[in-house]
């Protein structure tokens, strides 16, 4: 289970990301980085970041712990920005926190040297996930005390926005062409044998205990939200036992914009949901 806290302060947005994260204080005394349910990216891409973030955290891989913040919208009534209090007032209830790491810096491949064992291990574990997201344009890596930190999970699993075509989807390889740590000669073998035989269904369906049942509900074509999670297990266990030999790394693409869709990534912004 993820512990609960109640968000007391809203402070500043974090300028950065596409989706408006905010940090937030909360009654546990705690700083967090929250996502928004009202954010226009919607509830997906916050069940991704937990099914992701749990799953790296327990694979051994370095993601700050999350927690589910309620959101009372008077805690944004003294925030300037328009865009802001509009994501607030749309964002009542459940929220997603992530710990913040104060004094952070965004992962530069220049600056920081990765070696070929991490980088296998974060190379396969985003293959899994299939994650469009961590690319030489957006690494949405953090270098936190030293060492390599790996957040923002919400344009991962692809196939939960189509469950239909979810096998065919969940079946296809992984160019990790664009992968930001491709350069760092990731030993994706040693990292698959590993981390494959680590994924078993016991620990799955751990993860995907952890998405409350809110977030998984009415979902078309489930029996609700126990019907969903197992449809994630099995397309997570499925792809985990063979994608390590599914993963390409080719010459780098060019100067071009990410194939990630807008709505999912760094794009344009989105109006929040009212
Ligand atoms: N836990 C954290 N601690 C410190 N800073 C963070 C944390 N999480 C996110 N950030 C900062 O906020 C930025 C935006 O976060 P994140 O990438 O998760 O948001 P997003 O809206 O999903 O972004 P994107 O534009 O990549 O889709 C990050 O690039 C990073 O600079
Ligand atoms: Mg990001």
């Amino acid at each position: 289970m993820l512990q609960e806290v109640v968000a007391t302060r809203y402070v500043t947005p974090l300028r950065e990301g596409g989706s408006l994260p905010g940090i937030v204080e909360a009654d546990d005394l705690g700083t967090y980085v929250m996502k928004f349910i009202g954010a226009g990216q919607g509830r997906k891409t916050l069940v991704a970041e937990i099914i992701c973030g749990r799953l790296g955290h327990r694979l051994g891989l370095r993601v700050p712990d999350l927690v589910l913040m309620q959101l009372d919208p008077v805690i944004g009534l003294s925030e300037p920005d328009e865009e802001v209090q509009d994501l607030i007032k749309a964002s009542g209830g459940l929220n997603l926190g992530m710990d913040y790491l104060p004094g952070s810096l965004g992962f530069d491949p220049l600056a920081f040297e990765v070696g070929a064992a991490e980088a296998g291990r974060v190379v396969w574990f985003d293959a899994l996930i299939n994650n469009v997201d961590r690319s030489w344009r957006n690494p949405n890596m953090l270098v936190w005390h030293g060492q390599l930190w790996l957040i923002d999970h919400g344009a991962t699993m692809i196939w939960h926005h189509n469950w239909r075509g979810a096998k065919v989807a969940a079946a296809k390889p992984y160019d990790a062409s664009d992968h930001v740590l491709a350069s760092f000669a990731p030993d994706i073998a040693a990292a698959a044998a590993e981390l494959a035989p680590r994924v078993t269904e016991e620990l799955l369906t751990e993860v995907v205990a952890d998405v409350p049942d809110a977030w998984l509900a009415d979902e078309p074509g489930f029996d609700g939200p126990d019907a969903l999670r197992r449809t994630y297990v099995e397309v997570l266990l499925e792809r985990a036992a063979s994608i390590g030999g599914r993963i390409t790394i080719g010459e780098r693409t060019g100067d071009t914009p990410s194939k990630a869709p807008d709505w999912l990534t760094g794009g344009p912004r989105r109006k929040a949901v009212k």
